[in-house]
């Protein structure tokens, strides 16, 4: 029998005692000491650098703050975008009444296919011939763990080159998936520029038969990345070596405002006779960030291979997560899948690559019209969404101490975060910081 609270909160202290006593004795409770947790052990991990610089960004009162740690795309009153397109998209869905029954292990089909269109190509030898293996993923970083665990249980090599630097999740995705990573040089500090000898060298000098991170276009976190002649003498390094090209696209369109430009990596390998991977994200292009669309895809030998290859993916996927979410791949199968609405995403992704291209011509013509003496060249031939300014650890510290302007403490800035509001007090405050 048990008192209510009520009723026990009327009786004096020594009856409560009384009361307890005697529910122990009547009952038999075992009044034990509370054991140590079980998790007493568990270490407090690192915050993560981006989201402590949100943290950081909240707290500071002044009006005028500018975040430029955010890595999604904001418009040019900083606010976050959902496409027309998308929210067509999302109408016809409605209307259409579909159940919300499992996609297949794999995927939506549809969806897999067009996202293989708009990578590949429609015309492309290994559609065309079928023999890409695919799989609908959890988004961009999915897709990098379903490739990282493909790659530990049936590539060679366990090891993995990654750009240094590179997006900061890349290791921790390759090693959670059990191989090596390791770096190849990329970024020259002294030109803000490609470290092109340096890049040929290590992966001339890497083991053969090594997998090699490739940034597809827009490569974060430096901006900068190969010109189509450089991919060209990449793609002879990585044959001549029978290394393996493993492909990061997370920003197709999004970086130059053309699907076609910002795949000539991927579809030049291709044409190549490489037989890729490549990790697809519709979390920028699309604005689909939450909604979590990506594709995995291995380019296979035959459709005989990739249909072995296939079936290695739902053993993969199966007991990780049994199949993907359906919603965001409806939204964009939705939209490569209709003309229009199809026309109408090319244009709006269009619009988001644009405006970020003029906030970087604006930042530097700012800093130069504050009479600034360093060259900002690299802010306007740098690509997509980032900019590595070159600005150092303490000029970043510098810049949210007194300017309330907060970014990575390796220089880099979201142009996303940049408006025509703020564009001059961020020039005013980079100059001041850099002089
Ligand atoms: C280079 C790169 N790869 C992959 C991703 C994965 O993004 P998501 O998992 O949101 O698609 C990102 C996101 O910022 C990225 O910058």
């Amino acid at each position: 029998m048990y008192r209510s609270v009520a009723r026990i909160s009327q009786l004096s202290s020594q009856s409560v005692l009384r009361s307890i006593r005697a529910n122990v004795a009547v009952n038999r409770i075992n009044i034990t000491p509370r054991l140590a947790s079980t998790w007493a052990s568990v270490k407090m991990g690192p915050p993560d650098a981006i989201l402590g610089i949100t943290e950081a960004f909240k707290k500071d009162q002044y009006e005028q703050k500018i975040n430029l740690g955010v890595g999604a795309y904001r418009d040019d009153a900083g606010l976050p975008v959902v496409l027309p397109s998308v929210i067509e998209a999302e109408e016809r869905l409605l209307k259409s009444c579909l159940d919300k029954e499992y996609a297949g292990i794999t995927g939506i089909s549809n969806f897999t296919k067009l996202a293989a269109d708009l990578a590949y190509g429609e015309e492309s030898i290994v559609l065309k011939e079928d023999r890409l293996a695919v799989t609908q993923t959890i988004s961009g970083t999915g897709a990098l763990r379903i490739g990282g665990e493909f790659l530990k249980k049936f590539h060679p090599s366990t090891k993995i080159l990654l750009p240094q630097p590179s997006w900061a999740n890349h290791a921790a995705v390759f090693r959670s998936s059990g191989l090596q990573p390791e770096t190849y040089r990329y970024y020259n500090k002294e030109t803000i520029g490609l470290d092109f000898e340096g890049l040929i060298e290590d992966l001339k000098n890497a083991e053969d038969g090594t997998a090699v991170l490739l940034h597809a276009c827009a490569h974060n976190p430096t901006g900068v990345d190969p010109t189509p002649d450089q991919w060209k003498q990449i793609s002879e390094v990585v044959k001549a070596k029978g290394h393996f090209p493993f492909f990061d696209m997370a920003y197709q369109g999004f970086a130059s405002g053309s699907i076609e430009r910002d795949a000539f990596a991927v579809r030049y390998f291709v044409e190549q006779g490489h037989q890729i991977a490549l990790c697809q994200s519709f979390a920028k292009n699309m604005g689909l960030y939450g909604e979590r669309v990506g594709a995995f895809s291995l380019v296979a030998e035959s459709s005989e291979e990739k249909a072995r290859i296939e079936s290695q993916f739902k053993i993969l996927v199966r007991p990780l997560y049994s199949n993907p979410p359906i919603h965001g791949a409806r939204i964009a199968s939705t939209i490569l899948g209709d003309a229009q609405l199809k026309a109408q995403w090319l244009a709006e992704v269009k619009t988001m690559a644009d405006r970020m291209i003029t906030m970087r011509q604006l930042l530097k013509d700012n800093l130069e019209a504050l009479g600034s003496t360093q060259n900002w060249d690299h802010v306007t031939s740098q690509i997509g969404m980032f900019c590595y300014t070159g600005l150092s650890g303490e000029q970043v510290d510098e810049l949210a101490q007194k300017w309330s302007v907060y970014c990575t403490r390796d220089g880099r800035i979201s142009i996303a975060g940049i408006t025509s509001g703020n564009v001059k007090r961020l020039a005013q405050a980079i100059h001041e910081v850099s002089k």
